[in-house]
């Protein structure tokens, strides 16, 4: 686990940063700017950002979004490679959970890339379940696949 960390909401002038922290932990098909401004912007969409408290780095983020009145979908969550492993995912998805829950919905959702092994297993230990296949849901391929797998989870 990292020493010191503190959470915050995502304000405009931490694109850029967030953009970077985006394209080191996704090496294929990274959101762009104008994905993620958008993603953190849209109405009905919740997010945390989180950082390392000594060095006031970016080490990850985690943005959700309203499906339906009972429905959030995460949207994406990345934390710097540096430090993957070690506890800052958890961190984020027990934020971003936590704060489902307090809006009131039921379930989370996520697509995830069926070859993005980590973060599949990283999902499964948190209790997410496999719901179906999401034929050519990204566009670019990661490792021959274009396909998401959707999970599922039941807060409470
Ligand atoms: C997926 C991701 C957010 C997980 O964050 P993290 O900080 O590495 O996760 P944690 O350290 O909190 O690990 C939580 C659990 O995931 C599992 N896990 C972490 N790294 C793993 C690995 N390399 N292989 C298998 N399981 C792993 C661990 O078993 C861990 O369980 P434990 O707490 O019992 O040890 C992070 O790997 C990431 O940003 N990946 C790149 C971006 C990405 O793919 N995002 C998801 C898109 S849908």
């Amino acid at each position: 686990m990292i020493a010191a960390l503190y959470i915050k909401r995502f304000a405009p002038e931490d694109i850029k940063e967030v953009v970077d922290l985006e394209k080191r932990a996704f090496p294929v098909g990274p959101y762009t700017r104008e994905e993620l401004d958008l993603a953190f912007s849209s109405s009905g969409s919740f997010n945390f950002l989180l950082y390392d408290n000594d060095t006031h780095n970016l080490l990850g983020y985690v943005v959700a979004t309203e499906i339906d009145r009972l429905t959030a979908n995460i949207e994406s969550i990345a934390v710097d490679p540096d430090i993957e492993g070690k506890g800052a995912g958890s961190v984020l998805l027990k934020y971003i959970e936590d704060e489902m829950m307090a809006r009131g919905y039921k379930v989370s959702t996520l697509e995830v890339r069926e070859k993005n092994d980590r973060a599949i297993e990283f999902y499964k230990k948190k209790g997410y379940q496999m719901l179906e296949v999401v034929n050519d849901f990204y566009q670019l391929s990661f490792k021959g696949s274009k396909h998401a797998l959707r999970f599922i989870k039941k807060l409470s």
